[in-house]
């Protein structure tokens, strides 16, 4: 998509299955990688960053497959060690091919990653993991190159960083002894790495807290179907409450999107849950207090700008404090020009709930952000159009005409 056009003004209702997660999908892509075997995926997204994935893994030497939300990988012939820098600029999960290649190949080339631009995003923890369990690694002329089988040992993480504990738990699957990671990221996207990379026959025990312990083992292809995207959740739920809807969610585990959950009930949403689904009816909205973003299991900072949209008109002020990203403010401009009142200094933002939001001309900075256009532009009054709309179908599958289904009056060019 380049333009997304939206007259606001209309509730969104109806009923909405929610999409595979899309940082679930890219590290259990990325292992396919390290293991060689045939796997058949389940529940993928169809979304930008996942055929990106697979045509850097065709790339590589794999053979893939992607039709109706089923993905087919087999990893069972030769393998080069170097990635399409042109792809994997594209995409930030494109790192994680390191530990995938250094556990299967013992060698590893990749082009300096792309994604989402939000602020400093260095991988120091995942080069000094790597170094830890013995790979030389050599940063040239904007690729990395890594050297040597990883071997056993133990990884202290100074923060719980998601792609670190990903890239040093696909790193492990071919290390020579056991490999013990301590202060692990915790989300659910891990955990579910971990169930897939069991059904691969690994030995992987305390995926989910901050210590993660991984034997050597024999491993093979698997069936797995991949975990409900809490954020696209997020993103939908975000949209009914600024519009003043009625969604129904299904597919997806409303214990994963707790901290979401509790802002928007106490923003003044009826939210029920079952164990799969979840319901929500928007009232007048009121200012739910701070909304500070952290590690799993806090506040996830994925949901920060889209639950700022969806707060614009609520009564009083919400705090939010960004703690995770240094630049992920950057779809303020954009919302301010749509009649939002918003200060901020530092990793804060001050948003005072205006009456009325008013269509504006705006350009997406990056996935979630434009998402947050997206609902603000839904709950303004009149005309928008958000440019650079490509950001979004990097994380939304069919958003459009999802929209439409829901009522929305959306076009897209
Ligand atoms: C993943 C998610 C992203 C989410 C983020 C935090 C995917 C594909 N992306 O990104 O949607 O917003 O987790 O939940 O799963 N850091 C370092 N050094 C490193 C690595 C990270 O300083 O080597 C810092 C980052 O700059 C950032 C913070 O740690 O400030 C969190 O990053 P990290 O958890 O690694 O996020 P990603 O894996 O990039």
């Amino acid at each position: 998509m380049e333009t997304i056009r939206i007259t606001g003004g209309r509730p969104l209702r109806g009923t909405l299955a929610v999409q595979g997660s899309k940082n679930a999908v890219l590290p259990i892509l990325a292992a396919t990688a390290a293991i060689p075997g045939r796997f058949l995926l389940r529940n993928c997204p169809a979304i930008r960053d996942v055929t990106v994935t697979l045509a850097l893994l065709a790339g590589l030497g794999l053979r893939t497959t992607m039709e109706h939300g089923l993905v087919t990988v087999d990893s069972r012939g030769p393998l080069g060690s170097a990635s399409d820098p042109a792809l994997a600029g594209k995409l930030r999960s494109s790192v994680l091919l390191l530990g995938a290649l250094l556990a299967r190949l013992g060698e590893a080339e990749i082009p300096l990653p792309g994604g989402c631009v939000l602020g400093k995003r260095p991988l120091d923890l995942h080069l000094r993991g790597l170094e830890t369990l013995g790979v030389r690694v050599c940063p040239e002329n904007g690729r990395l190159l890594c050297r040597g089988r990883p071997e056993g040992g133990t990884v202290i993480l100074p923060y719980p960083s998601v792609g670190a504990t990903e890239n040093l738990m696909l790193a492990a699957l071919g290390a020579t002894g056991p490999v013990c990671l301590i202060g692990a990221a915790q989300e659910p996207e891990i955990r579910d790495l971990a169930a897939f990379l069991t059904d691969c026959g690994a030995d992987i025990t305390g995926a989910g807290t901050p210590c993660i312990r991984i034997r050597p083992a024999p491993l093979h292809g698997a069936v797995h179907r991949i975990l409900p995207d809490r954020m696209e959740a997020a993103t939908w739920l975000c949209a009914a409450a600024a519009t003043g809807g009625d969604l129904t969610l299904t597919n997806l585990l409303p214990d994963q999107l707790r901290p979401v959950i509790d802002v928007l009930r106490r923003a003044g949403c009826e939210i029920t849950e079952s164990q799969t689904s979840l319901s929500l009816r928007a009232g007048s909205l009121q200012a739910p207090g701070a909304v500070v973003t952290g590690p799993y299991p806090a506040f996830p900072t994925d949901a920060q700008a889209t639950v700022m949209a969806a707060l614009l008109r609520a009564s009083g002020v919400t705090l939010f404090q960004e703690t995770v990203f240094s630049n992920r403010f950057r779809h303020i401009p954009a919302l301010r020009a749509m009649g939002a009142r918003i200060e901020t200094t530092g990793d804060l933002a001050r948003v005072r709930g205006v009456s009325a939001l008013h269509g504006a001309v705006v350009t997406a900075t990056d996935l979630r952000g434009g998402a947050a256009m997206v609902i603000a532009a839904l709950a303004a009054q009149g005309e928008s159009q958000i440019h650079d709309a490509w950001h979004l179908d990097r994380g939304y599958g069919d958003f459009i005409l999802r929209l439409r289904a829901l009522g929305a009056e959306a076009h897209s060019t």
